[in-house]
């Protein structure tokens, strides 16, 4: 298969990362994941912009342009021919003898690659099941850096409790899920975490907030608490790859009736005609 690896389309196999580059050794690196529908990347400008201000908040300067990479992802789409797929695209630091201090003047790594993945359907359809967690990641959750830890410790507990997602919370607060962003219905009004730096403003979660807007939905960027999760209309998760996901089952109680909402179906309805 092929990858994107630094300005070039190249065979997987002829790609080598070396063992002192910062994305590596320190997680010293940024990335983003972006949907690819019938062939095409969706709302791929957002996510190069997201890609750019991630490593401008690390003080990282991307050594291709923004037009660049647009068209190396073209140039890969091209030659792997998949309708259905994600896109995983990172820029790590780069090369240099290891040391904390960030270093000057090195070129970074670049990645991409397409990973296989259908519409979650079935997910989409009958909902999930989900846990409540601590949320531990630290403070800058607006970046979308590949330091994951916190996120891989969440969710592997959450699958563990045979469950998909670890809702996580910062003092009974709800900030977001492990991989996704978090939203509840309460009497008819949409409410999710406001866009600060404790949680990433998912593209999805942009993308529903314009829905919401175009069809008088009444949405909140507000913070709520786990005693308003658990006791909510309705609760679903948004991400790149999961789209919109009722949540009807967390901490083993159901939330409602236990069946994915009307609201949510509605918008699962408006987002798949957004991608189309
Ligand atoms: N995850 N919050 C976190 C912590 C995420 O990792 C993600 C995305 C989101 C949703 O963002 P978006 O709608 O832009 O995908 C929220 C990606 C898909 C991943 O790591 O695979």
């Amino acid at each position: 298969s092929f990858i994107i690896f630094n300005g070039d389309i190249t065979d997987r196999q002829n790609a080598k990362v070396d063992i002192e580059d910062r994305g590596y050794q320190f997680g010293d690196g940024i990335y983003e994941v972006v949907r690819i529908y019938n062939g095409h990347p969706f709302a791929l400008t957002a996510h190069i912009e997201r890609f750019f201000e991630s490593a401008a908040k690390i003080q990282m300067d991307i050594s291709y342009s923004k037009e660049k990479i647009e068209s190396l992802i073209y140039a890969l789409l091209d030659k792997e021919g998949k309708s259905t797929a994600s896109l995983y695209l990172q820029y790590s630091r780069g090369i240099s003898v290891r040391n904390h201090v960030i270093p000057k003047n090195i070129n970074g790594t670049l990645v991409g690659y397409l990973l296989d993945g259908e519409r979650p359907v079935a997910l989409m359809e009958n909902g999930v099941s989900a846990i409540i967690a601590a949320d531990t990641r630290w403070l800058h959750c607006d970046i979308k850096s590949i330091s994951l830890l916190g996120n891989i410790l969440a969710k592997s507990k959450a699958v563990e409790a045979g469950c998909t997602e670890a809702i996580l919370h910062r003092d009974q607060i709800v900030t977001e899920g492990s991989s996704t962003n978090i939203w509840i219905v309460q009497d008819g009004e949409l409410i999710t975490h406001p866009a600060n730096n404790l949680i990433l403003n998912g593209i999805t979660r942009q993308q529903l907030i314009m829905i919401a807007t175009q069809h008088d939905m009444p949405y909140t960027e507000k913070s709520f608490t786990v005693t308003e999760l658990l006791h909510a209309d309705e609760v679903f998760l948004t991400s790149t790859t999961l789209e919109i996901v009722p949540i009807t089952i967390i901490d083993g109680k159901k939330i409602g009736n236990g069946k994915p909402g009307a609201i949510t179906k509605e918008l699962q309805k408006l987002f798949t005609l957004s991608i189309e």
